[in-house]
């Protein structure tokens, strides 16, 4: 497994091995990207909705959508004083997905992380694209297809790959089987099996581990391991950046361990979630009404979804929570205040000496 202390992509450096995980809806954007990019690490912005407060959303969301994704990417780099590596997150369960990678593609970034659903045919709609492809993978069985559908398909392998376990927030690369059973693969388990079927296949590319990692003893444990770095997505919630709302950050500071909870998801995969007004009305209800739609997700059909996801995400990051979905990884309980970027980022790096 490749291990990275700095990671060159179109001559710009990440030189700490942190990337701040995509968090959609409007939770990852332009501010927070950028204060990570300048400690040094990879700010990624989310592609789930970026519009959602452009005039134009409810006509036209993919134009609405492009264009605040164009000014969240200046903004970023404006705040990023030229450091750290800029990536956006684009879910394969998203509608119009080619439309969005062949468009995002074009934009001033240096990576596509992309999850959610195995992203095969990626290199594909980012043909000519100078950054990196970065899958998210939840098995070695997952990474060996995708490694090996890259090479055969597009002479080529992933740049590198995010494994998220079983403690992430959002939506999580497992099933309800899995969810009902509480019977999940560890994240070491899922990082064992990724880097023995890379092995198996003479691949030797960084991969970053996703989904509860908390602490600088977290990340050095599993860079102890193998790993090139870690992915973080609950943590950086609670920094002055986070573009969400105060009332989001504050949901997240004040819930307990039993507040946080799997969630149903129109995508068909199980989420993540504080448990808000919204979520109490879910499961008494099973449904909740569609008001309108900006057709997001590929498995939803508006007509008989559970809710919108779109709505609730939205609802939650302006700060409406009872209205709202609150997406949070199993850490979300640990988290008591908010502090700046830098400080947490000093933080997470205060163990690390030795793989820097
Ligand atoms: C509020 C929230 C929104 C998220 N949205 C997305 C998303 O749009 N796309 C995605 O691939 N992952 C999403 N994630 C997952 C994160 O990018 C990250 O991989 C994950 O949260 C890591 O686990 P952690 O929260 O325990 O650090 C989201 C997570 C949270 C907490």
């Amino acid at each position: 497994m490749k291990q990275i202390h700095t990671w060159l992509v179109r001559g710009k450096t990440m030189s700490i091995p942190i990337i701040q995980g995509g968090m959609g809806i409007g939770v990852s954007l332009g501010r927070l990207a950028g204060s990570v990019m300048k400690e040094g690490g990879m700010g990624v912005i989310s592609a789930a909705q970026p519009g959602y407060n452009e005039p134009d959303f409810y006509k036209d969301p993919v134009s609405a959508n492009l264009r605040a994704l164009k000014k969240e990417i200046a903004k970023a780099r404006l705040i990023s004083e030229g450091h750290g590596l800029l990536g956006i997150n684009l879910m394969v369960a998203g509608e119009k997905y080619d439309i969005y990678a062949t468009e995002i593609a074009k934009m001033d970034i240096d990576a596509i992380i992309s999850g959610a659903g195995l992203p095969l045919s990626l290199p594909q709609y980012t043909e000519g694209f100078d950054g990196a492809i970065i899958p998210i993978v939840s098995s070695g069985k997952a990474a060996k297809l995708l490694c090996k559908r890259y090479l055969s398909s597009y002479q080529r392998l992933p740049d590198a790959l995010v494994i998220e376990g079983p403690m992430a927030g959002g939506h999580l690369g497992f099933t309800w089987d899995q969810v009902n059973r509480r019977e999940f693969p560890s994240l070491e388990s899922i990082f064992e099996d990724v880097k023995r079927e890379l092995n198996t296949l003479g691949i030797d590319i960084p991969v970053f581990v996703a989904g509860g990692i908390y602490t600088s003893s977290d990340i050095a444990t599993f860079m102890r391991l193998g790993a090139s770095g870690v992915q973080m997505g609950t943590r950086f919630i609670a920094t002055e950046e986070c573009d969400a709302s105060d009332a989001f950050k504050q949901t997240l500071i004040d819930a307990k361990e039993e507040d946080i909870d799997f969630v149903l998801s129109p995508s068909g995969y199980p989420g993540r979630a504080v448990k808000t007004q919204f979520t109490k009305t879910l499961k008494e209800l099973g449904k909740i009404k569609v008001k309108r739609c900006v057709n997001c997700l590929k498995p939803c059909n508006p007509a008989d979804t559970v809710y919108c996801i779109t709505e609730a995400l939205i609802e939650a990051v302006k700060g409406n929570i009872s209205d709202g979905l609150v997406f949070s990884g199993t850490n979300g309980y640990r988290v008591h205040s908010i502090v700046k970027v830098k400080e947490l980022i000093k933080e997470l790096l205060s163990e690390m000496e030795g793989f820097r």
